[in-house]
């Protein structure tokens, strides 16, 4: 129901009943009433809705005929999905959905990740001739290879925040390494508090491990004050933070918001697992400089790392390979109290014994060459933010679009609520993007998309223009058979 309370919004002159069948229609596609689900009755709609029982009977027609549900005279009516024909022509549609081979992902608005720097191969090579000293052993490394936990812990200590290897996990993967830690520090029923919006992925992690997502609104940036309060409000032990270039607005919480937010968890005890994973991905001096095709000036110091400003026990910091080299390396890290990362290498244990050693291997290099790969990444970024940015003003003049601090999507505000209509548009024409919906809890950002600028300037200019085309048609209906994974 709760999904619900504004079913008539957005829908002047359309009829009762094909407002709430849109409705339904639009949560069913954006995946937040999963596929099987049963209905409520239409006499306990109507009455929950205030509205007349002939406006819910006549919704629920509406939508079997649409195929977004089907029923039956005394087994009552559930959520279904309606197939559609002749996506997988489309010369742009995603590789991870299609089993139609794109390993590039043209067309792919969900991904949020940069295709790997010239600087990989090689490093894969010099790792590969590693190995051989690493093939009389067993292989099993369940807490990370040593020499990527030490590299690891210099470079925390090089951002002005020390830390020993034996602080450090290697995971496979930043959402690996938030899943470890739920594992060990959540309750079922636990509320957390989650930035609104926030990375799908990790709200999902969170309700799946049994905890309750409490948001706090940082459209405007982080109000600590706000939060202490949420926090002492709602009882909430744990928050999910990203104050390195939140994914999706950008923000980057400078130091002496860190400083507050430090003094506030000191007081309330609440614990931050903070994720690092957008940490490199600084545009406040290259994205100007580009925009006036100027060289790039030094780089901005960046804030320490937010456990620098906190007690020791009450900061989980999670890092990832993902977005500073390339996400196929599957390598991500948890730093945390020494006792702390003992307790998680043994959840560890039991989960997956350990990652590869390949990998760890050829994340050592990179992380040895990080200086002028990062500087190439940002500047790299800083262009095709632009030429989103500029394709979108030329082909969506009424959408607006801010400027980013960093990471990699702009978050666009429509003048319309129709985000999740878009997104069901844009994939009948090969388009992949995540409805603003989904970063949000209880269908909120439904004026809102993310737009990530991960693909090249040629990419971003052919998707944007089917986007626009995808926005002209928003008022028809669209359907799609499945779902996707959002980075
Ligand atoms: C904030 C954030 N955390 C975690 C991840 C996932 O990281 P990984 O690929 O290391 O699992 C992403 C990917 O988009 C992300 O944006």
């Amino acid at each position: 129901m709760p999904m619900l309370t504004d079913w008539r919004a957005a829908s002047e002159g359309v009829p009762g009943y094909r407002a709430l069948a849109d409705r339904l229609r639009l949560l069913v596609l954006d995946g937040r009433l999963p596929v099987d689900t049963v209905l409520p009755s239409e006499r306990t709609l109507a009455e929950a809705l205030q509205t007349s029982r002939t406006t819910t009977t006549s919704a629920y027609r509406l939508l079997r005929e649409m195929g977004f549900a089907e029923g039956s005279q005394g087994a009552g009516t559930w959520t279904t999905l309606p197939r559609t024909e002749g996506r997988a022509d489309s010369p742009i549609w995603p590789e991870h959905l299609s089993g139609d081979p794109d390993p590039i992902g043209r067309g792919d608005f969900s991904s949020a990740a940069l295709e790997a720097p010239a600087e990989l191969y090689p490093a894969y090579a010099a790792a590969l001739a590693e190995m051989p000293r690493y093939l009389p052993g067993n292989g099993y490394v369940t807490s990370g290879l040593p020499l990527l936990r030490a590299r690891i812990a210099q470079r925390y200590t090089e951002a002005g925040l020390p830390t020993t290897p034996e602080q450090i996990l290697i995971t496979n993967g930043a959402l690996q390494a938030l899943h470890l830690v739920l594992d060990v520090v959540l309750e079922r029923g636990d509320r957390v508090l989650v930035e609104h919006p926030t990375y799908p992925a990790a709200a999902q992690t969170i309700r799946t491990m049994g905890g309750r997502c409490v948001p706090v609104p940082v459209e405007d940036g982080w109000d600590v004050q706000r939060m202490g309060t949420l926090i002492r409000q709602t009882g909430a032990h744990l928050a999910y933070l990203m104050v390195d270039f939140h994914n999706p607005t950008g923000h980057l919480l400078d130091e002496a918001g860190r400083r507050e937010l430090g003094a506030m968890i000191a007081d309330t005890g609440c614990r931050i697992i903070v994720d690092e994973t957008m940490r490199d991905l600084d545009l406040r001096t290259t994205l100007p400089a580009a925009r006036a095709g100027l060289a790039v000036p030094e780089p901005l110091p960046m804030p320490r790392p937010l456990a620098a400003f906190a007690p020791a026990e009450h900061v989980i910091t999670l890092g990832s390979a993902s977005k500073s080299f390339w996400g196929g390396l599957r390598i991500g890290w948890i730093r945390a109290s020494q006792p702390l990362i003992r307790r998680l290498a043994l959840a560890r244990g039991n989960e997956d014994m350990g990652g590869p050693l390949l990998e760890q291997l050829a994340t050592v290099h990179l992380l040895e060459n990080q200086g002028p790969i990062r500087a190439h990444r940002q500047q790299l970024l800083a262009e095709r933010c632009i030429a989103l940015t500029e394709a979108v003003h030329r082909n969506l003049p009424d959408w607006t679009v801010p400027v980013p601090q960093g990471g990699l999507s702009l978050w666009c505000q429509l003048p319309e609520p129709r985000s999740s209509h878009v997104a069901a548009a844009a994939r009948t024409l090969g388009v992949w993007l995540t409805p603003g919906p989904r970063f949000g809890l209880d269908g909120a950002f439904e004026s809102r998309i993310r737009l990530p600028y991960a693909r090249s300037t040629a990419d971003l200019a052919s998707m944007t223009e089917a986007l626009a085309q995808a926005w002209r048609s928003r008022g028809r209906a669209h359907t799609l058979d499945d779902d996707l994974t959002t980075v």
